[in-house]
């Protein structure tokens, strides 16, 4: 059947850099968009939708890098709008990579021609031949071009079937059905699915790319699964617009996990590289997963009662239908102490799903010993806390060079904070209802008058890394420039890690500030979504 997937598999299409990208406040750099594809890589996805070039110059030099820095025959993809302009530079990106994907869309629904597009049928029809044909001329024979009916789910079936039976005739390899809104039935939306399968399922690949607005993304992608589908788009975590997207960890280990249920079909994902890349994405977005999130989730393995304890200890098979080292829990939890070496570190890293050399080995090593110094055990989810740290680094135009703080129950806190400010260096204190509030405040009072702007704090979270009364403190910010306003306003997060709190949230505001700041005079290779060009992300 489907051409371009080997029999017996079917592709995973991971979108957590592009769809994923797209969750409100989700934006990432440059620097941290190379360090998640490198993740996917090592998970063995098969193709990375690097994100939409015409987006913005940011979008579009991260794409590139991607493109060029990804080996190892994973595919790169890039999105692009059927419109004059978006299929160029989304080609110009990705024909550096050892495998590029073109992916070129426009909506079919009746609402989104009417009220989004203002274009008849048979314009969109014509739009989307024209653009997948451009591609096929300009990227040659064996590039895979994908097109995808926007809204799919909610256009007439039998136009559907109209304009994929033309793209598939214009050139196109692979055509994706998205259930854009998330408003499709498990049964009905296999069934659209088989009624595609059957048109051009022996010219081109059928893949399905589902939303979750009603809970049932994953439901719904291994209903196509069944109805002959392909290719599944999935985000890790499903992270994605609204409600997010199907996860690519539910529907791997759905189909590793029910052999019986999509016989002969699997996919070619390293499950053990699930949890190192869950927790990179959540780290580097700042999007926390709920405890008790399906594989990734920290419940997801748990067992609580005394019975479900009881039987697990007997025999694992009694409340656990697939290993927590399947999707690479380890089940060791101490791991470094001062004594520990370099290589003892790189191998308890790989374990962990991180391949780390050179310098950052050395650099995690120190951080490492000085953590075993100042707490009792160093565990496996300290040095993970440590590697996310580093992934997530950016050039520094503000540094904080010292602070100091007072508080007492009852009374307004005060704090003061020294920062050098692109080389200058200026102190400011002030009150505040409480110690982070205080030194936040007196970091704004000391950069304002350099920067123009200071953060405006939109979220704030603290959790202990580990267990323990020495755990480490790991904080999230979330901001954005106070000189910004409205939906497309940038937004940024930074995280801070410490066993002292307060050094944890100033580390943490202060990494959000130089993103802030990076982006602004273009350190940061943003591949963050400028404000007009978020309002034309699909
Ligand atoms: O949800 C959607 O329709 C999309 C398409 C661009 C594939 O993301
Ligand atoms: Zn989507």
């Amino acid at each position: 059947m489907s051409p371009g997937v080997p029999s017996g598999t079917v592709r995973i299409f991971d979108t957590t850099l592009r769809d994923g990208e797209q969750a409100p406040g989700a934006g990432l750099t440059a620097a941290e968009k190379l360090e998640v594809a490198r993740q996917l890589a090592r998970l063995r996805v098969d193709v990375i939708e690097a994100g939409f070039p015409a987006a913005s110059p940011g979008d579009f030099e991260a794409v590139q890098r991607i493109a060029r820095e990804t080996k190892g025959g994973v595919a790169v993809a890039a999105l692009a709008r059927c419109r004059d302009g978006d299929p160029q530079r989304a080609i110009e990106a990705i024909r550096v990579a050892e495998r590029p994907h073109l992916h070129v869309f426009i909506a079919t629904s009746d609402i989104h021609l009417a009220h989004k597009l203002r274009m008849t049928r048979e314009q969109a029809l014509a739009e989307a031949r024209r653009w997948v044909s451009h591609g096929r001329e300009r990227l040659g024979q064996d590039v895979e071009i994908e097109f995808s009916a926007e809204d799919a789910s909610r256009t007439d079936p039998d136009f559907l079937l109209q304009v994929y039976g033309a793209v598939v005739e214009a050139g196109a390899s692979t055509v994706n059905i998205p259930d854009t809104v998330g408003y499709a039935i498990p049964a009905e939306f296999g069934e659209l699915v088989g009624r595609v399968v059957a048109l051009v399922g022996r010219d081109a690949t059928v893949s399905v790319h589902c939303h979750n607005d009603l809970g049932l993304a994953t439901a719904n992608t291994l209903a196509a699964v069944q109805a002959g589908a392909r290719q599944v788009e999935v985000t890790v975590n499903g992270l994605g617009e609204r409600a997010g997207n199907a996860s690519l960890e539910e529907v791997v280990m759905a189909l590793r996990t029910r052999p019986t249920q999509f016989p002969q079909l699997g996919s070619g994902v390293q499950t053990e590289q699930i949890t190192a890349a869950s927790r990179l994405v959540s780290y580097l977005t700042g999007f926390t997963i709920q405890p008790n999130k399906a594989i990734v989730g920290g419940n997801a393995f748990a067992h609580e009662s005394g019975i479900h304890q009881d039987g697990v200890i007997k025999n694992p098979l009694t409340y656990e239908i697939m290993t927590p080292q399947s999707v690479g829990l380890s089940g060791s939890q101490l791991t470094i102490g001062k004594l520990s070496g370099r290589k003892g570190l790189q191998g308890k890293l790989r374990e962990l799903g991180h391949d780390v050399e050179g310098e950052a080995l050395d650099a995690i090593y120190r951080e490492a010993i000085a953590l075993a110094d100042a707490k009792k055990e160093v565990t496996d989810s300290d040095l993970l806390a440590l590697v996310e740290q580093r992934a997530a680094e950016v050039p520094a135009s503000v540094s904080l060079l010292g602070w100091s703080v007072t508080s007492s129950g009852g009374g307004r806190s005060t704090g003061a904070v020294t920062v050098t400010v692109a080389g200058e260096e200026r102190s400011a204190d002030t009150t505040g209802n409480g110690p982070v509030n205080a030194l936040y405040g007196a970091v704004d009072q000391a950069i304002g008058p350099v920067l123009g702007w200071h953060p405006v704090l939109t979220a704030y979270e603290i959790r202990a890394v580990s267990a323990g009364e020495d755990a480490q403190g790991q904080v999230l910010v979330r901001c954005r420039r106070s000189s910004d306003s409205g939906a497309g306003a940038l937004a940024v997060s930074g995280h801070g890690l410490s066993t002292n709190i307060i050094e944890a949230s100033l580390e943490a505001y202060l990494v959000a500030i130089n993103k802030l700041h990076g982006a602004e005079i273009g350190s940061v290779r943003a591949a963050f979504v400028a404000p007009a060009a978020a309002q034309e992300k699909p």
